[in-house]
């Protein structure tokens, strides 16, 4: 298997580190996997001008899979759009056809206290949201900034085709029949005709799935049941713009968005792996970040690219054992716990495997 590595900016050179240190503890044991590491994000550009470079584009294409850092920084912000980051994330994602992004936010016991909500309302969470990843406002025509009357104004468009929200619908009715058989489809269908659509093409796919209870939900409600009763969710199915948002208020149910990771899926399984925070250029360089997202996200690369369930459930119960040893990075630090590095926590989890 080869497995393209890209660290990309801020944290996600020493995350990405972490998670290395896990793949080459499985290929000392015998895992037939070759890694390659190429510049996306600011580091293309830097590197060539690019924020996905070709050749980083072509490594990622003739990849089994893919492990994903994080892209960003403040130095990268007035560049022509083009050009920053977090174009190049898009396009990676699109131009490898990841449509389907699995966020799960499960909460571990120990971390409970760590969470800003209430213990009883997080403990026992195991939630996924399946989020549309290639298409909606994000990528809609026509988009941009121009002048009319006399002022700027900055417009994008919301659109779904059909094709992509039945593509979806079938991954998160899939996902639901293995978990709870219950899917909760967001959207803002009291507004937007977009959402109208999604919600049609959701109940024409339920069909095919008798045994999943489908729901809907306004991404409103949505979001405030997310913090007020998050366990009323098992899986739930929205599109590029309300995920982005709703994933990120559902990494403070486990305790923080540094222990969420993500698999971002085509039709083929090939998938592209990274956890689901950002490149946090604060902390940037200093071996404080948590790198239990990406080591949590090869993992996920194991389940679904792989299909090794048992490699997959090894690297989970090691992440589990530093958890319950009560090793902890500052995002996740609690009275009565010892504060490690980045690059501790990776050591622990390498030693626990
Ligand atoms: C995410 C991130 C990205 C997104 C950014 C960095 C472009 O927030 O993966 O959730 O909006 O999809
Ligand atoms: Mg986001």
């Amino acid at each position: 298997m080869k497995i393209a590595v890209l660290p990309g900016d801020g944290i996600g050179p020493e995350i990405v580190a972490q998670a290395v240190k896990v793949l080459e503890v499985l290929k000392a044991d015998g895992a037939r996997i070759e890694m390659e590491t190429a510049p996306i994000g600011g580091a293309g550009y830097d590197a060539s001008g690019d924020p996905l470079p070709d050749a980083t584009l072509k490594l990622a294409r003739a990849a089994d899979a893919v492990l994903l850092g994080a892209v960003g920084g403040p130095q990268y912000d007035t560049l022509d759009r083009p050009l920053r980051p977090e174009r190049g994330l898009l396009r990676i994602r699109k131009e490898l056809n990841l449509f389907a992004n699995l966020r799960p936010a499960l909460l571990y016991p120990e971390l409970a206290g760590a969470s800003s909500l209430k213990p009883d309302v997080v403990s026992g969470l195991d939630l996924m949201i399946v989020r549309e990843l290639t298409g909606d406002v994000y990528f809609g025509q026509p988009r941009g900034i121009e002048i009319r009357n006399g002022e700027r104004v900055g417009f994008n468009t919301m659109l779904y085709s059909e094709s992509e929200v039945r593509r979806v619908a079938h991954v998160a009715f899939g996902i639901a029949m293995k978990r709870g058989k219950k899917l909760c489809s967001v959207e803002k269908a009291n507004v937007l005709e977009c959402s109208e659509l999604w919600k049609e093409v959701m109940i024409e796919v339920s069909k095919d799935y008798p045994e999943v209870a489908l729901s809907h939900m306004y991404v409103d409600n949505a979001a405030m049941q997310l913090i007020r009763a998050p366990k009323q969710f098992d899986t739930i199915v929205t599109g590029n713009i309300f995920g982005d948002i709703l994933s990120d208020a559902s990494s403070i149910l486990s305790g923080s968005i540094g222990m969420l990771p993500s698999a971002s899926l085509d039709e083929h399984n090939k998938g592209m792996y990274e956890p689901i925070h950002g490149s946090a250029p604060d902390i940037a360089g200093r071996n404080l970040a948590n790198p239990l997202a990406t080591i949590l996200s090869v993992a996920m690369m194991y389940r679904y690219t792989f299909a090794d369930l048992a490699t997959a459930d090894r690297i989970e119960n090691a992440v589990k054992k530093v958890i319950a040893q009560s090793l902890r990075t500052g995002d996740i630090w609690t009275e009565g716990t010892q504060k490690v590095s980045c690059s501790e926590m990776g050591d622990a989890v390498v030693a626990a495997l």
